[in-house]
């Protein structure tokens, strides 16, 4: 009897952790990256993951992490725009290559 109880108890906390997990490990679906004086960046966070199929495209520059572009800033590891600069070489690579894309030009990022 109390062995069945404990192991039920295992199983629900192993589900309830995966679920945790999940949800943190992958972070927001869309976000707002500060933009500085041309205004802010809408970034649409899930829908690059299901395409790029591939964290490591935009995290080898910063860790996943919320405000890890700014950290990196602060810290010096990274110079303002370089994070900027993937968003943009990344879009005109692929558009170069005819696939479909995102945004190239300054006011389709950066809204006001
Ligand atoms: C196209 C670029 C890009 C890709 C690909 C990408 N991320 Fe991110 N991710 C970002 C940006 C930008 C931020 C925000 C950093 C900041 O706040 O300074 C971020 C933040 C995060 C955060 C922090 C939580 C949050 O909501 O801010 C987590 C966790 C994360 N990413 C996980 C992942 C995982 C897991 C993958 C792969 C399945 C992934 N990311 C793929 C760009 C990307
Ligand atoms: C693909 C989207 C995208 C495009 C296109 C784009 N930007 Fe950005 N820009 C960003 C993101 C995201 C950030 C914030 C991350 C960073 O600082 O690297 C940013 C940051 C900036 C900053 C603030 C830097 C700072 O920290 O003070 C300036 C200024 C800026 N962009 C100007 C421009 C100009 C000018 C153009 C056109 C030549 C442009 N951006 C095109 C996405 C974009
Ligand atoms: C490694 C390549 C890559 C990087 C890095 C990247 N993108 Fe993209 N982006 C794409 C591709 C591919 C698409 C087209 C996705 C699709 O249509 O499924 C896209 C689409 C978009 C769109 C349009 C989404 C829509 O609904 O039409 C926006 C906005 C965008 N990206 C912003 C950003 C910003 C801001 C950054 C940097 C923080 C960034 N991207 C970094 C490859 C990239």
């Amino acid at each position: 009897m109390f062995k069945k109880t404990v192991i039920a108890g295992i199983s629900v906390l192993s589900i309830a952790f995966a679920g945790v997990a999940f949800a943190a490990g992958n972070g927001a679906e869309t976000m707002t990256l500060k933009g500085g004086s041309p205004g802010d960046v809408s970034f649409p966070h899930k829908k690059h993951q299901d395409t790029l199929k591939d964290c490591n495209a935009c995290h080898k520059l910063f860790p996943q992490e919320a405000g890890a572009i700014a950290k990196g800033i602060a810290a010096g590891t990274l110079k303002k725009k370089d994070a900027m600069k993937q968003c943009q070489e990344c879009h005109k690579a692929t558009k170069a290559k005819g696939a479909p894309t995102g945004p190239t030009g300054c006011k389709d990022c950066h809204k006001k």
